[in-house]
């Protein structure tokens, strides 16, 4: 409706320079601005809906009333560029780079190892940057308040917040100062004095804050707010015209004239919803300059808040107004401003408005269920003005309100509270932080004075229904009655019944909303008594005062053995030397497969996929697409000229579907066009016929009914089992469920085909772990030898498994289209799709029996797996098999027979996965032997110990090694962690505590490292030496965060004896180092570091003819002799026999164990992890700090997988967690308050390069000490209901799964519905 049409010129800041526009588009974000016009493309895309922080700025804007400036940071993803005008951007190129200085915080995150992929870290700056703006010596509360909305899926956090500590005023000990032993720990190692235990990393070196040295507000912008008349400014873009009035006269005018025009604050509501559900507005209003609503004004009764505030700006202005009261009025404003800490994150309460929060109408919002409760009131304002109570006649619907939609919200009113008034808000998320609410509650109670008879009471709930709804029965079976437990009780009856979710509601979790909305009733009980008690209106006891679980955290301890006195100060290996990139993740200047510079003529894919679980295609209509603006073509299979499929375990899978879908989410074709929104919208228009197949398999019962397998199915035993059994004194059998995993790379799948012009030669750009899988994907795709073929990888932004198979089909398309439109074609898929293409880890149903003494030795078992493999093939035999062949984990158990299938389903195909099915496997296994435990009555790690492996030993697959420095590893971190002292006390606290327990486990891990096939552990290095001495390395390992190209570095530094700075890694790429194996496997430095060794110490050699005539010559001018050298080496002879069930799968172990303690709250099941202390042997480690980060990052990810992932799928086979916003993976606040790593000295292994071993994947497994702690603090609460015994419980031990098998009096009183009887809102699958 207005393209063409001439509008304003919008004007701001980036980092210091005028941005003029004369045709910004208001579709158009500031990320995309950023990225694609301007080309800063330090500022990355994670999710672009405001859940991940990766796009995070900082804007300043200067108020000219107050003659201040403001610094906010802000997701740039969900940022208007119209709404920009006036204002001044910061981006991460703004505050440092290479090139001039480095900012203190980016050197800070750098060298305190706070970067593995990197692709966080822009963002992480930036936050903790805007932090620092307005608080240069924060608090370590401010700061993870900062970085709660900044996601990194690689470090585990720890050394992010290590570093930004240092900028903490109480940072002063010796901890966060990088010492791996803290005087706050106590359980150092006390032989040796402080100074010479090894450190991370160097505070001293750190350059300091110095504030006055920051990017002055432009004073261009200053005159302009000053000065300027403002007027209306009007900008036109292809589909959507944005109007930003002046004046509130003007503002009602424009939406009287169109109500259906939103009002575009802070465009949190209103973005995502253009942005994912495809909603198009044609008007888009910004109220952002009239003042009226951003005015604040206070009354004898209470105050009058502008509904244009920002969350953050009413934060501030509470914080500020608490103080002046006495506390009585204030009951009210505390709690909202307790509600308002918990929203969103940072960023989104930086923009979020006030009036935008409450028009939204969400189901589960924070605020309207306290202000309604409170009473509080809006004013609005159309043809005239009206005052309009916030009570449950204002809540409509979903996303709907009482007011007409020409009608502006101008203020919200928040009363003062009377004497004998209390308000209590209350919450329950997913996840603790960043994460919307399950139910959210409002309450306020109001008695007469000195007296506990209730006068008036609101109980107000979000989640438990489209929109916020009143308990107004139970109110009103409260009022005049006495506060006390017999009228309580009989509220928790009435709310039951008035508060009623259908058995299929949308959002699932019905029992465990139902019974949230009597806990935290209850919770506000004990809370209005103890307030009674305080004010001496009563005298009774409070039964017990549930206190906030912990949430500080601690500096923490990471040991590891510092190299020998011997050791030259030159050579690298073995010390915690920064990740070569560090720095450059930290300025932004690291370049990211999508920060590639477009090429002339590029075009953009989009894929469309499909929509049914399992259907014929019946047509495929792409005329609409054709016609649309910028489309350029659709690619089908028709189009592949060579290999329409890819092979894979010896079936085919189909690179585009042709005739038939199996799966919601199966590519069909792919639209090309000149820009991402216009391969969007085409996407959208390809209309796509269906007719359904009968009987989808969705889930693993299904799929057994159906005997719907893959083969081979496998099976592994050792002994007799079936006669073991027999003789036992117990058996036992049990069932376990585990959820799947999504990947959750920060980078998603990204791509760049370039075709060169001339012989069918191609350039491919990729973000992949196995370059060498791509080069022959894209050739057999093209029909083409792989000659014609260079795959090129500078970095990966995080693969996890999930960068090889998958990456490769995307790529075999995208090169499709680029042979057919003869144009360079990049395909970067959105967060949503790529978790809905490109499946995860595999899911698993598993049945077990144990038999064992009496004594606690477990003499057999048998294990039944079956994963739910999804709707082809892939890696998922593979993935069982490495399930069997780990299956004994540190136990001699004398009888074991394993056996797994992969189920074939109706559901996007799951894939390799960090652990390759180790982590599923194992967690069965750790649960039976404590069901053992629990049957015996006996602590878990006493059965543990009984089965472990002593002295020489045979696993069941017939390998013969030494568990000797496992089983120092379990002594060793015993010891370290004080494990009986706090097991004790662990137990008297839950004996003193009702509603919360506390729980501790210890988990140990053997895990074979290698591929189980030799082929595929073979290595190659390519190594340089030019005449000015400098030398490039190149080798078979990508980089993806695990800092391989900073071990081969240091490989190569010792090698050659030359500083590292002399050598650089640009890229892996095929026609460098052919042939690559996948960077997978944990063994990557194993075999790489080896090519690369043999290389170096060839070259070294030949230069020694050099160096013995001129010995006291440099090395610039020592390599006259020619030095290019390539190395390919074969790796070790790993296999497994299925059919004599034996072999050697894996080159070594590495063992692990870990113990952690959290504390659980009963009535919500929220969980804190206190305290993990790790112990790894990883042999003689080549870099400590990285080794360090990958133990923290793997087990965070297994801390996720085990406590928080979920995947959701509708009944129909659709994804729903296609988002941080539904799918949560661990934050800043699920770091364990204290988390202890601890390097096992002495370790030798004579299998992979300077005796270090592979470190990437095992400790994924460790994470379950979290699920195990709370289990055992489930347990706690359970025997305080009379329930002993092994209980069932599935992974991920979610707050929901903990409270509901805690079986409370609360949770006692929900009533479950027959299963069958309702369509549940999500699959179990
Ligand atoms: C990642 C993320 C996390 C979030 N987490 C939470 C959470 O934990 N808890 C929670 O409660 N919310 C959460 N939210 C929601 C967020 O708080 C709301 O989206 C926000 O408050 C809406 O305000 P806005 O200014 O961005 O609205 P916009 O998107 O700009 O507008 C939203 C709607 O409000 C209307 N509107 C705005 N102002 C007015 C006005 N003055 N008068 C009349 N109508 C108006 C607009 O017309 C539009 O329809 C989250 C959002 C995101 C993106
Ligand atoms: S990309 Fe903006 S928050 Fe994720
Ligand atoms: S370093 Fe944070 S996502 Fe990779």
């Amino acid at each position: 409706m207005s393209a063409g049409k001439q509008g304003d010129t919008l004007c701001f800041f980036i980092n210091g320079k005028k941005v003029t526009e004369d045709d910004a588009d208001p579709e158009t974000m500031l990320l995309s601005f950023l990225r694609e016009k301007l080309r800063l493309t330090g500022t990355k895309s994670g999710c672009g809906g405001g859940g991940c922080g990766a796009c995070t700025v900082m804007v300043s804007r200067y108020q000219p009333a107050t003659k201040t400036f403001t610094h906010y940071s802000a997701n740039a993803c969900l940022l208007p560029l119209c709404q920009l005008h006036g204002a001044a951007v910061t981006t991460v190129e703004g505050i440092g780079s290479t090139k001039t200085t480095i900012h203190p915080v980016q050197e800070r995150i750098a060298k305190a190892h706070g970067s593995q992929c990197g692709f966080c870290t822009p963002g992480m700056v930036m936050s903790m940057y805007a932090l620092l703006r307005n608080k240069p010596q924060p608090t370590m509360e401010d700061v993870t308040q900062a970085l709660a909305g900044n996601l990194c899926r690689c470090t585990g956090y720890r050394p992010i917040v290590d570093g930004c500590r240092t900028f903490c005023q109480e940072a002063n000990c010796c901890q966060a100062n990088g010492d791996a032993n803290c005087c706050r720990n106590g359980d150092g190692n006390p032989e040796k004095p402080e100074e010479e235990k090894p450190r991370l990393f160097e505070k001293e070196e750190f350059l300091p804050l110095d504030p006055t040295q920051e990017l002055i507000f432009p004073p261009e912008l200053i005159l302009m707010a000053e000065t300027a008349n403002p007027e209306t400014l009007t900008f036109y873009g292809e589909r959507t015209t944005w109007v930003s009035p002046t004046s509130l006269e003007e503002l009602v005018q424009l939406k009287a004239k169109h109500p259906k025009a939103p009002l575009v604050m802070g465009n949190t509501n209103i973005g995502p919803d253009i942005k994912f559900k495809g909603v198009l507005h044609p008007l888009i209003i910004s109220p952002s300059r009239v003042k009226e609503l951003f005015e604040v004004s206070e009354t004898p009764q209470g105050v009058w808040v502008g509904a244009g505030c920002s969350l953050s700006e009413v934060r501030s202005l509470l914080e500020k107004l608490v103080p002046q009261f006495p506390e009585e009025k204030t009951e009210l404003l505390r709690s909202l401003n307790q509600q308002l800490g918990n929203l969103g994150n940072q960023q989104i309460r930086n923009v979020a408005s006030l009036g935008g929060n409450i028009v939204s109408a969400y189901p589960n919002s924070d605020l309207n269920p306290v202000l309604a409760a409170g009473n509080c009131k809006v004013s609005v304002i159309s043809r005239g003005r009206r005052e309009v109570p916030l009570n449950q006649d204002f809540f409509m619907g979903f996303g709907k309100t009482i007011l007409n939609p020409e009608e502006i919200v101008v203020s919200v009113f928040i009363p003062f509270t009377r004497k004998g008034e209390f308000v209590r808000a209350f919450r329950q998320a997913p996840r603790k932080e960043a994460s919307f609410a399950t139910v959210s509650t409002g309450m306020r109670v109001f008695f007469s004075e000195g007296s506990r008879v209730v006068q008036d009471v609101s109980l107000y709930y979000g989640g438990m229904g489209p929109t916020t709804v009143s308990a107004a029965k139970t109110c009103t079976a409260i009022v005049a009655k006495p506060w006390d437990d017999e009228t309580l009780s009989k509220a928790y009856d009435i709310i039951l019944d008035e508060l009623v979710l259908p058995p299929s509601a949308p959002g699932g979790k019905v029992e465990f909303r139902r019974s949230l909305t009597l806990s935290l009733l209850f919770k506000f009980h004990l809370e209005v008594l103890q307030k009674l008690r305080d004010t001496n209106v009563i005298k009774d006891e409070v039964p017990e005062k549930i206190w906030p679980l912990p949430r500080e955290i601690q500096p923490s301890l990471q040991e590891f053995q510092a190299v020998s006195k011997d050791q030259s100060a030159q050579d690298p290996v073995g010390r915690p030397i920064m990740h070569r990139s560090a720095v450059g993740h930290a300025t932004g200047e690291a370049v990211y497969c999508d920060d590639i510079p477009k090429t002339d003529g590029e075009l953009f894919l989009g894929l469309v996929t499909s929509s049914r679980a399992h259907a014929k295609i019946t047509a495929v209509d792409v005329s609409q697409a054709l016609q649309l603006p910028g489309v350029v073509d659709v690619v089908t299979a028709h189009d592949i000229p060579g290999m329409k499929f890819r092979p894979m375990s010896g079936q085919e899978e189909e690179l585009m579907a042709e005739t038939e879908v199996s799966c919601i989410g199966q590519i069909i074709c792919a639209v090309v066009a000149d820009s991402r929104a216009h391969a969007k919208r085409g996407v959208a228009a390809v209309k796509i016929s269906y007719e359904d197949l009968p009987d989808p398999v969705f889930t693993i019962e299904e799929a057994i009914e159906k005997s719907s397998y893959y083969e081979p199915r496998r099976s592994i035993e050792r002994g007799n089992v079936t006669e073991a059994f027999e003789k036992v004194d117990q058996i036992y059998e049990g069932e376990m469920r585990m959820g799947g995993q999504e990947h959750f790379y920060m980078e998603t799948q990204s791509m760049l085909v370039v075709p060169v012009g001339e012989e069918m030669e191609f350039d491919v750009y990729v973000s992949t772990q196995s370059p060498s899988a791509i080069q022959e994907a894209v050739a057999e795709t093209l029909g083409i030898s792989s000659n014609r073929v260079t795959c090129h990888v500078k970095r990966i932004g995080g693969a996890f498994g999930g960068k090889v198979t998958k990456t490769s089909h995307l790529v075999s398309i995208t090169s499709v289209a680029a042979l057919k439109t003869n144009r360079a074609v990049r395909c970067v898929l959105e967060r949503g799709d790529d978790m809905l293409i490109t499946g995860g880890r595999h899911p698993v149903m598993a049945r077990y029996k144990v038999g064992f003494m009496n004594d606690g030795r477990i003499v057999a078992a048998d294990m039944e797996y079956f994963t739910n493999a999804g709707n082809t093939i892939d890696e998922s035999v593979l993935v069982v098999e490495k399930m069997l062949v780990h299956m004994d984990n540190v136990y001699n158990i004398p009888n074991l027979r394993g056996r797994g299938a992969a189920c074939r389903t109706n559901l996007p195909s799951n894939t390799a996965f960090r652990g390759f099915g180790v982590p599923q496997g194992l967690l069965m296994v750790e649960n039976m032997v404590n069901d053992v435990a629990a049957v015996l009555g006996r602590p878990a790690d006493e059965i543990r110990e009984i089965n472990m492996y002593r002295g020489p030993s045979v696993t069941h697959y017939k390998l013969e090694f030494s568990p000797e420095n496992f089983l120092r590893c379990w002594d060793e971190c015993k010891l370290k962690c004080d494990y009986s002292a706090r097991r004790k006390a662990v137990d008297q606290f839950n004996q003193q505590s009702r509603w919360k327990k506390r729980g501790m486990s210890i988990i140990p891990i053997k895990y074979g490292v290698a591929f189980a096939e030799s082929f595929l552990n073979q290595a190659a290095a390519l190594v340089h030496i030019y005449k000015d001495g400098s030398v490039l390395v190149t080798h078979g390992g990508t980089e993806m965060g695990q800092g391989i190209h900073t071990k081969m570095q240091q490989v190569a530094s010792r090698e050659l004896h030359i500083p590292t700075w002399k050598i650089y890694i640009s890229e892996t790429s095929t026609n460098t180092v052919p042939n690559t194996c996948p960077s997978a496997a944990s063994f990557g430095t194993d075999a790489n570091g080896m090519a690369v060794k043999n290389a170096c110490e060839i070259l070294y050699q030949r230069l020694e003819p050099v160096r013995k005539k001129n010995p006291n010559g440099t090395w610039e001018n020592s390599e006259t002799v020619s030095s290019v050298f390539l190395c390919v080496l074969r790796g070790e002879d790993l296999y497994m026999d299925w059919e004599k069930m034996e072999g050697r799968p894996g080159a070594y172990f590495t063992f692990g164990v870990s113990c952690s303690e959290v504390e659980l709250n009963c009535l919500t099941g929220d969980y804190r992890t206190l305290r993990t202390d790790i112990m790894v042997d990883i042999g003689r480690s080549v870099n400590p700090s990285v080794d360090i980060g990958q133990i923290e990052g793997a087990f965070m990810q297994g801390l996720g997988l085990y406590t928080l992932e979920e995947l959701k799928f509708s009944p129909s086979g659709l994804l729903y967690t296609r988002g941080p916003s539904q799918y949560k993976i661990p934050a800043v606040c699920d770091v364990p308050l204290r988390f202890n790593v601890y390097l096992l000295p002495d370790s030798d292994n004579p299998h992979a390069i300077y005796s270090s071993k592979g470190i990437g994947e095992p400790v994924v497994f460790l994470g379950s000490s979290v699920f195990f702690a709370i289990k055992d603090a489930v347990a706690a609460a359970r025997s305080d209901s009379g329930l002993v015994g092994p209980f069932t419980f599935s992974s991920p031990a979610t707050p929901e799964r903990a409270c509901l098998a805690c079986n409370s009096q609360f949770t006692q009183k929900i009533p479950t519905s027959k299963p069958g009887s309702f369509k549940p809102w999500a699959l179990n699958i």
